[in-house]
């Protein structure tokens, strides 16, 4: 079984891999009471979010985005039992479940710089940190960061809002618009021509000179790996909004877009927290920078790169363009993944189109990774896996995470779709996202 599956990665076919050694238990390296922090620390700087990003106004500083429930995309699919979007390519701020991650560790290490320069303390209200006499001297501190791109603008956008410097390590596939965006909003977006491994070790080395620099570590971090965790307590709350039961006999399964592994990794361990073994959470790579499989079919090889295995990280979803793991979401959650998945290039822009034409989703590239996961559980294969696992499929609620597109420009929109259509034989049914509209309903509490 590994040995087939190694050998469909190194030939870039797609497959849905089932995680045999999974405990349920997760790994060393992350904790329960990490994530009980982060969502306390979302809440207590709350108000000073509301105040610094009017887009959050509404929801009074909370970053979150809806869930979504499409009988169209669960038709189109051929999806089992009922199908949701969380949609997270329409978090504010940022765009993408990037948000999560990203400005909760820019929120920390706010929390951290100005504490230690004691200008803030833990019963200040955190709006104080907004008065000019403390922006003055936030000024001198700086955040940095490598990144492909989301992890970029969220830490950059954030960052330079609440009046620190901002620095960006793009890697060679960042997008120019997201690098344009960036340098707009203050940051400084330095260009490397190289991949994302590289921009995050030029970012580490350079931050590693001023002890005035935040480094963000997207290969270590558990700050980044906290924010995105609180997103699943979160989940649970609008599931159950929705009338969803989740338990051994109704089964929640979550298809996860995966880089480098640590919002998906994230998220899973949140799912683990709030739903126990009742979660199925399956990460979802293209088969160009399938790290996270790479790295799970390699149990013995820390460290392990996508180009050790003849592959060349290219793909249209520069969001996942990562050719190796984090070791620390890969510790945490190699125990509890249910599977993971990889998707061809073709496969992608065809449900970016997809979900735009059907859903009336607004998504990029990397973020219709997940959309091949009810595909897969409507094929032979997954209906084999649910009975083998005790699942009726309509017991099933499968759970499409889109993870990245709000900031897309509508052109670069345009082009894609233009793309997909053109390249790609638009042969699905012809669904008018506004006739499906009203068999989709929004949970948003
Ligand atoms: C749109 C999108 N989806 C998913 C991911 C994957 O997150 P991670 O790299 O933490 O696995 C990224 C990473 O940048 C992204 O930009």
């Amino acid at each position: 079984m590994t040995d087939t599956a190694r050998a469909a990665l190194r030939r870039r076919e797609p497959q849905c891999w089932l995680n045999t050694a999974r405990t349920g238990v997760p790994g060393p390296g992350a904790r329960p009471d990490g994530v009980a922090s982060a969502e306390a620390r979302w809440q207590r700087f709350a108000p000073l979010l509301a105040e610094r990003f009017p887009e959050l106004r509404e929801s009074a500083g909370r970053i979150e985005s809806p869930l979504i429930e499409s009988t169209a995309l669960a038709e189109a699919l051929g999806a089992p039992g009922r199908l949701f979007v969380k949609a997270d390519h329409a978090l504010p701020i940022a765009g993408s479940i990037k948000a999560r991650g990203a400005i909760h560790e820019v929120l920390e290490a706010v929390e951290a710089i100005a504490s230690r320069a004691g200008f803030f303390g833990p019963d200040d209200d955190p709006r104080r940190l907004l008065e000019p006499a403390v922006q003055r001297r936030l000024a001198a501190y700086r955040v940095s960061v490598g990144s492909t791109g989301n992890l970029g603008l969220g830490v950059g956008i954030g960052a330079a809002a609440l009046g620190l410097r901002a620095e960006v390590h793009m890697s060679a596939e960042a997008k120019a618009w997201k690098k344009a965006l960036l340098r707009g909003r203050g940051a400084v977006v330095v260009e490397h021509a190289g991949d994302y491994s590289e921009a995050v070790a030029a970012g580490r080395a350079a931050a590693a000179l001023d002890p005035n620099t935040h480094f963000v570590d997207d290969e270590h971090s558990l700050s980044l790996f906290n924010g995105y965790a609180t997103a699943a307590a979160r989940l649970h709350r609008q599931l159950d909004a929705a009338g969803v039961r989740v338990d051994a006999a109704h089964p929640l399964i979550v298809y996860l877009p995966c880089g480098v592994g640590g919002a998906p990794g994230g998220i899973s361990y949140g799912l683990h927290l709030a739903f126990g073994a009742a979660a199925h959470a399956f990460f979802a790579e293209p088969v160009g920078s399938p790290a996270f499989l790479a790295r799970l079919l390699h149990p013995d090889r820390p460290g392990l790169s996508v180009y050790d295995l003849g592959l060349d990280n290219a793909t249209e979803a520069d969001g996942l363009a990562v050719p190796r793991a984090s070791e620390l979401a890969y510790r945490v959650v190699a125990p509890l993944l249910a599977g993971a998945f990889t998707v061809t290039d073709d496969q992608l822009l065809r449900d970016f189109a997809l979900a735009h034409r059907v859903g009336g989703l607004r998504i990029e590239p990397s973020a219709a990774a997940g959309f091949s996961g009810p595909r897969w559980l409507g094929s032979a294969a997954g209906r084999a896996w649910m009975r083998r696992s005790g699942f009726a499929p309509h017991d099933v609620t499968q759970v499409v995470w889109t993870t990245g597109g709000l900031l897309l420009p509508q052109h670069e929109l345009d082009a894609l779709l233009a793309r997909a259509r053109a390249g790609y034989g638009f042969a699905f049914k012809r669904i008018t996202a506004l006739g499906r509209l009203g068999q989709c309903v929004k949970h948003c509490s």
